[in-house]
């Protein structure tokens, strides 16, 4: 198991847009949705895009199922995993009806706000093997692929909050993770 190291708001590296993944995979590309999936489970989080360990690859791994608050003794969390890879996505429809869900980041640590994106969307997406699916989603899973998504075109979900309260959110990340 490698863990990365998870970019902290504001990382320039949090702002680039990444490129589209071609197949079949490397063994290097392969390794790093290994990685991906255990820093994400480490974290621990519900979602982790490639852009948020500096990679600028179209890819993001989530897991909506799995809750970090309902542990076992050992730390180990209650119920099977099911992660989910999802390599070039991109959404091909969204529904005009809106939803806010209160949102938090792995890129900026515990920092919540509520943001409102559609309810459903559409999404088409490859696998590991390359081939491409296409899925109607809804409810939280479909606010966590338009968060996790939103970090391949450099965007984070305090970019959707109010111009004031996102610089007191980048002044206190600047303070608490001075690098
Ligand atoms: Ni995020």
């Amino acid at each position: 198991m490698s863990l990365r190291e998870i970019l902290i708001h504001p990382d320039d590296r949090l702002r680039e847009i990444a490129k589209p993944v071609a197949f079949p995979l490397s063994d290097e590309v392969k390794q790093t949705i290994q990685d991906m999936a255990d820093t994400m489970y480490d974290a621990p989080g519900v979602g982790l895009a490639a852009t948020q360990i500096g990679v600028a690859l179209q890819i993001a791994v989530t897991d909506t199922e799995w809750r970090k608050e309902e542990v076992r003794h050992d730390g180990e969390p209650i119920g099977s995993r099911n992660l989910k890879v999802w390599i070039n996505p991109e959404f091909t429809w969204k529904s005009d009806e809106m939803e806010t869900w209160e949102e938090g980041c792995l890129s900026v640590p515990e920092v919540y706000g509520d943001v409102s994106r559609p309810a459903a969307v559409r999404l088409r997406w490859q696998d590991m093997e390359g081939d491409t699916h296409e899925k109607d989603f809804d409810g939280f899973e479909a606010v966590a692929l338009q968060h996790e998504f939103d970090h391949l075109i450099g965007k984070l979900f305090i970019d959707y909050l109010s111009p004031l309260k996102r610089a007191m959110i980048t002044k206190k990340m600047k303070k608490l993770y001075k690098s």
